[in-house]
């Protein structure tokens, strides 16, 4: 009887024990595929603050004639892949921006900002200003980014550079 118990105590803690460490294992290890929409929001502010907010300013709002706006922006809400893009390779040329035009150059994002950071501040820009959109992986920002520039890919549809 006490032998019993005290084999099926042994047996629980160990199991609990496991169980325990398998998850919290997975935490610190595995975090980042599967990261969670606040976890990408978090991040994102913390880009946006150190790095965007220069030139779109901490509203979104961005400065009119020179920097186009974030905040309810209908470009921002075409072209998914090209947001990632632009991000990624830089943006240039013409376009317009909730009527208005916008002759500008975007550089691309500086390379210690990587794959996820890139996710989770368009994921944050998607949610923040106004607006309402999806939440970008990781994956998705690595995927483009192994595909290059646009400008080879000829049929990428999305946006053409000028020049
Ligand atoms: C050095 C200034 C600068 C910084 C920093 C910058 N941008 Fe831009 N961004 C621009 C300019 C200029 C354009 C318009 C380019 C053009 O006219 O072709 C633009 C365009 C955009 C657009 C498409 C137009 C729109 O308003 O919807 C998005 C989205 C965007 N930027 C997001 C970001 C995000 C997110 C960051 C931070 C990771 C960022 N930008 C950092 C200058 C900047």
């Amino acid at each position: 009887m006490k032998a019993n118990r005290i084999v099926y105590g042994i047996a629980s803690c160990l199991i609990f024990g496991g169980l325990v460490f398998s998850m919290s294992h997975v935490d610190t290890l595995n975090a980042s595929p599967m990261a969670s929409k606040t976890e990408m929001m978090t991040l994102g502010k913390k880009v946006y603050d150190e790095y965007c907010v220069t030139c779109h300013q901490k509203n979104g709002e961005g400065t009119p004639g020179v920097y186009p706006p974030l905040a309810k922006s209908d470009f921002l809400k075409k072209d998914r892949k090209g947001n990632i893009r632009n991000l990624l390779f830089g943006l240039e040329g013409e376009i317009t921006v909730n009527g208005k035009k916008f002759n500008g150059v975007m550089p691309k994002v500086p390379e210690k900002y990587g794959d996820k950071d890139i996710a989770a501040v368009l994921t944050y820009v998607y949610n923040s200003f106004g607006n309402r959109g999806p939440v970008v992986s990781e994956k998705e920002v690595a995927t483009l980014r192994a595909e290059g520039p646009p400008k080879a890919a000829s049929s990428s549809g999305s946006k053409r550079k000028k020049k």
